[in-house]
């Protein structure tokens, strides 16, 4: 691990958190100059509802706006292209994403293409966003992906089968508007996989390489909440006692992961879930218990402060155990939340495990593995959910 007092940089955005902020939609867009607002979403959110109560926002204000809800759960190269093209040709100057990741990366993706006139495709990777993006409202609807403060967009590229992630400073958005209330209209098997997707930020982002005190803190307490809080959420999404502690554990994860990056989960999902189109919570939460198994002796304290934040009375466990413990531990929250251990049933077979490793140990999420993997450790653990 590294040096305690290393230097980092903690980077978020400017957020309202509470029922209610939904309806502030209007006077964000306001105050950030909205002439006319590309509106993004997909048409599950459209359907429950959370668009109109932000286009009302809007119209309170007189704020002319047009919608695109050509956004399907993964978002692909080419739906960002045709948001893209509706952002121009609508004469757009600001966009407002309402909706889970898939909606929030899309826009930040839309962002990207009209400030730049290039394709998403050429700023996979690192940092390489050079312009800022338009101003950019987020208005989250599951307490899962946390792109509403977070600076990646993960992008599927269709050609190659797989996702891209983009991570840049010039994603995170002008504003969050992080209201509990948009929880209560989701499925169970929607709160429980994007609850894992959570649960995976906050313990990638702890055990990471670019991990911090003040990342730490947030990922932490993420892990608390959502080990308290996940299965009464995922009985009764309509609860708010549920859903608003999902909802601040969502986002202290995504400030936490946002800024510690994340590791061989969300690598390894990512080219899961890329080549085969599959939910990106449901991947992470398959794949979470085989990588802390691997990840364990690289950090074991950090480990054990995990387990400590799930309610594993860790002193009273023998060394040699606690690997073990832990990981049962997860297993048996992601049983109880109705998420299996394999892959199977999508159809991933044997035969696909050296593509798909070949995707993840290139994923920018693998750097801040804390363990080195060569790639016969990630072919063992793919083959393991197989
Ligand atoms: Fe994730």
């Amino acid at each position: 691990m590294q040096n305690r007092w290393e230097l980092r940089k903690f980077v978020a955005p400017e957020f309202l958190f509470g029922v209610g902020a939904i309806d502030m939609s209007g006077q964000y867009a306001k105050n950030l100059g909205a002439q006319k607002v590309l509106l993004v979403t997909d048409p599950g959110v459209e359907a429950a509802g959370w668009v109109r109560q932000v286009t009302d926002s809007l119209n309170r204000l007189s704020i002319p706006y047009v919608i695109f809800t050509g956004v399907t759960e993964n978002p692909k190269m080419q739906e960002v292209r045709a948001g893209a093209r509706l952002y121009a040709t609508a004469g757009c100057n600001m966009i407002i994403a309402v909706g889970g990741g898939s909606p929030m990366d899309c826009a930040k993706g839309i962002g990207i293409e009209v400030s730049h006139q290039r394709g998403i495709e050429e700023f996979e990777g690192v940092d390489l966003v050079e312009y800022p993006i338009p101003p950019l409202v987020c208005v989250p609807t599951t307490a899962g992906s946390s792109a509403d403060v977070s600076q990646f967009a993960i992008i599927a590229d269709t050609e190659r089968k797989t996702k891209m992630a983009i991570v840049s400073k010039a994603v995170v958005p002008d504003a969050a508007l992080i209201d509990p209330q948009t929880l209560t209209t989701l499925s169970p098997h929607q709160v429980a996989c994007t609850g894992m997707d959570a649960l995976t930020h906050a313990i990638e982002a702890y055990v990471s390489t670019a991990n911090s005190p003040i990342t730490d803190l947030h990922a932490l307490e993420a892990i608390r909440l959502i080990a308290a809080h996940l299965p009464g959420a995922v009985a009764n999404p309509q609860s708010i006692d549920h859903q608003g502690p999902m909802m601040l554990a969502s986002l202290e994860a995504g400030l936490a992961f946002s800024n510690a990056i994340l590791g061989a989960v969300h690598a390894m999902a990512h080219s899961l879930g890329g080549y085969f189109d599959l939910p990106h919570g449901e991947c992470n939460a398959i794949l979470l218990p085989g990588v802390v198994e691997f990840n364990y002796s690289a950090c074991p304290q950090r480990f054990d402060q995990v387990a400590a934040a799930m309610g594993i009375a860790v002193e009273q466990v023998p060394a040699a155990e606690r690997t073990a413990k832990l990981v049962g531990r997860i297993a048996t929250l992601r049983s109880s939340v109705g998420i299996g251990d394999n892959v199977r049933r999508f159809g991933v077979e044997k035969s696909d495990v050296a593509r798909l490793a070949g995707f993840a140990l290139q994923d920018a999420c693998m750097a801040t593995n804390p363990k080195l993997m060569q790639r016969s450790d990630v072919e063992a653990i793919y083959a393991a959910i197989i």
